[in-house]
């Protein structure tokens, strides 16, 4: 990918979470508008799968770094690698979270630490070493995922929830601060979408399944490169979800917590 005149590879996008679900498909799109990637990860064989097949039918560069995003040494690892390589991608996809399920006086306290530590903490600290980078060359993209988990709490999935709720907050604070500066911020907030999210979350069947809401993850990612191409501040894919988060703005917070409850609670057999 051509560089401009200060050196920025404004093709180049940095992607976490790249080895499945809507980080693969993000991938995907932003090769298919001729972006090299930085595909990050903790599976670098799956990593190394999704570049090679999309350098193949993109002709595009894709460079994997596997790395454990809820290390909190990760992230001063990538902007080290990205010095030491001349790397100065035009665009960050903090795509990368995990979700844990169920009552929270029972889930592992180890995994929920773990999750705060990547869904939050990791994507502000990249962000933050990414970002007066971006500042000083008067162009970037920052596309963080958040969810629709993140308009109303989430009993049985408590921790999550609000994990999506700081990275909806966060990423709307920091576009406003970056209003003119080139740099814009998007959160990209899908509803229930089929990936790898939900086993890994150890959810098994709730009533969300027979919610008709949930969707497939290529439209979730293309609403989001579009978004964030755009510089749209939120993007909410799907008609329907959107409809639900605009739905719960004017319900008291008590009603839509027991709703959420209903839905998030184990199905009975
Ligand atoms: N699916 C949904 O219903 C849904 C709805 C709203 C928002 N989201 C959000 O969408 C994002 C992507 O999730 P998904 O649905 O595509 O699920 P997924 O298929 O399970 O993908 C999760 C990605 O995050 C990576 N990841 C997880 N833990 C990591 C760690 N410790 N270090 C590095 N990478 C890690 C995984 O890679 P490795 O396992 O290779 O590390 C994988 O690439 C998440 O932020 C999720 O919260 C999902």
């Amino acid at each position: 990918m051509a560089r401009d005149a200060s050196g920025v590879e404004r093709g180049t996008a940095l992607i976490t979470g790249a080895s499945s679900g809507i980080g693969r498909d993000l991938a995907m799109v932003f090769a298919e508008h001729g972006y090299d990637l930085i595909l990050v990860a903790r599976n670098e064989a799956r990593l190394n799968e999704v570049g090679a097949n999309l350098e193949r039918r993109h002709g595009i560069r894709a460079t994997v770094l596997a790395m454990d995003l809820s290390d909190p040494e990760a992230p001063a690892r990538i902007a080290s690698w990205l010095s030491v390589e001349g790397r100065r991608p035009g665009v960050l996809v903090n795509n990368a979270g995990f979700g844990v399920h169920g009552p929270f006086a029972r889930t592992d306290t180890g995994q929920e630490l773990r999750m705060i530590q990547v869904n939050v903490t990791t994507l502000v600290h990249l962000t933050k070493l990414v970002l007066p980078g971006m500042i000083e060359r008067r162009a970037g993209r920052i596309l963080n995922v958040a969810s629709t988990a993140a308009f109303q709490p989430g009993p049985f999935m408590a921790v999550y929830y609000a994990t999506k709720a700081f990275v909806l907050s966060f990423s709307e604070a920091l576009a406003s601060e970056l209003l003119g500066s080139g740099v814009t911020v998007t959160a990209l907030c899908p509803g229930p979408t089929r990936t790898a999210f939900q086993a890994s979350a150890r959810m098994g069947p709730t009533r969300l399944d027979a919610s008709g809401l949930v969707m497939e993850s290529e439209p979730v990612a293309r609403a989001g490169f579009e978004g964030a191409m755009k510089g749209k501040t939120v993007v909410i894919p799907g008609l329907k979800n959107r409809l639900l988060a605009e739905t719960v703005r004017f319900l008291p917070r008590r009603t839509v917590t027991r709703v959420v409850r209903r839905v998030q609670a184990p199905a009975e057999p």
